[in-house]
């Protein structure tokens, strides 16, 4: 299949791109750099600069190149910057992803994967978290997720056929690409960036309902988000216009304190720790039921244990040189 990864340089999606290519998929990436860098990018894969909001250019690179499938991972993907700037999500999020809809139907594409998250569901009365429950974001990011993923059910009239993954959380790292935003704001990162300064961590709250008093989260190896990429790219071929939302967790939390052992297992190293106040809008659990992406995808996750995915992550930073010899 011809696939273009918008968002191909980032995080996820490069990690997703080694994957295609591997499965022996054709791979064009147009990404803007604004987030990201070429440097992570298999030389395989053709790097577009541009942004997914330019309607006319980006019709022409899926005539020229003749795609058959879209995966959009594009996407401005901080919670706490889409609070001080909602503007900047709205538009980017969601008015360039509607540009990138028009885009493909103005080239005649109408196979289509996004990249959507937890975030929708906000804070849930209970889990695990279906996809029937109400989507209801606490945050800019997760409601511009939740917006393109409306666009999506519109543009089923017009024969898009499309599957929204939504990601719990994203952890560790493949051959090239690994989890380094600026600022740095999630756990796995934090506790392995205390470990090599000695700094502290800070535990944004431990008096949680829960087992330990504190949060408990669905972590998911990036190989195994991007084995799930693969094959709903592949399973948009047999799916009715319009949208199918899954899933994309284990189906197994850990509590931020069982994450924070392992990394000391991981690295050999004390990971030194204060206990803050809570974050702002931190549910105490969010754990995915993941039912239909077993059934849907035909996907297990396999490399989403504690000690796979803070080893993959630590090996990848002292790949980029980060932790001293
Ligand atoms: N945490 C700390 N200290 C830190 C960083 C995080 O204690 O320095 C805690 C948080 O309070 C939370 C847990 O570790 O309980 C995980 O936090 P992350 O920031 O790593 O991840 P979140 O669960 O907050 O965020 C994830 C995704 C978001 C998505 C959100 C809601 O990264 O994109 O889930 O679904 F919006």
């Amino acid at each position: 299949m011809r696939i273009l990864v918008t968002g191909g340089a980032g995080y996820v999606g490069c990690a997703t791109v080694e994957t295609l290519l591997a499965a022996g998929h054709a791979v064009v990436v147009l990404d803007s750099l604004v987030t990201s860098s070429r440097g992570r990018l298999p030389a395989e894969a053709r790097l577009v600069e541009g942004s997914v909001a330019d309607r006319p250019a980006v019709a022409e690179l899926l005539r020229s190149e003749r795609i058959e499938a879209v995966l959009h991972c594009a996407a401005r993907s901080l919670v706490g910057e889409s609070m001080r700037d909602p503007g900047l999500y709205l538009r980017e999020n969601v008015a360039g992803g509607i540009a990138l809809l028009d885009a493909l139907a103005d080239a005649g594409v109408d196979r289509f994967v996004f990249s959507s998250s937890a975030a929708v569901y906000g804070v849930p009365e209970r889990t695990p978290i279906d996809e029937e429950t109400p989507a209801a974001p606490i945050n800019p990011y997760g409601a511009s997720k939740l917006a393109l993923e409306t666009a999506l059910r519109a543009w089923g009239a017009r024969g898009l056929r499309a599957i929204s993954l939504r990601y719990f959380n994203v952890a560790g790292a493949s051959e090239r690409s690994g989890e380094a935003h600026d600022p740095e704001t999630h756990l796995i990162p934090n506790l392995l960036a205390a470990a090599r300064t000695g700094e502290p961590v800070t535990l944004f709250g431990d008096d949680f309902p829960t087992p330990d008093g504190t949060p408990v989260r669905d972590y998911i190896h990036v190989l195994d988000l991007a084995d799930a990429h693969l094959a709903a790219l592949e399973r948009t071929e047999g799916i009715p216009a319009g949208l199918t939302v899954c899933n994309l967790g284990t189906g197994h939390g850990f509590s931020v304190k069982e994450v924070l052992a392992a990394a000391e297992a991981v690295t050999g190293r004390p990971i030194p720790r204060t206990v803050g106040p809570r974050r702002a809008g931190d549910p105490p659990v969010l754990v995915a039921a993941n039912e239909r992406a077993r059934t849907l995808l035909g996907w297990t996750p396999r490399r989403s244990t504690l000690p796979e995915m803070i080893g993959s992550a630590w090996a990848w930073e002292q790949r980029r040189g980060e932790v001293p010899a």
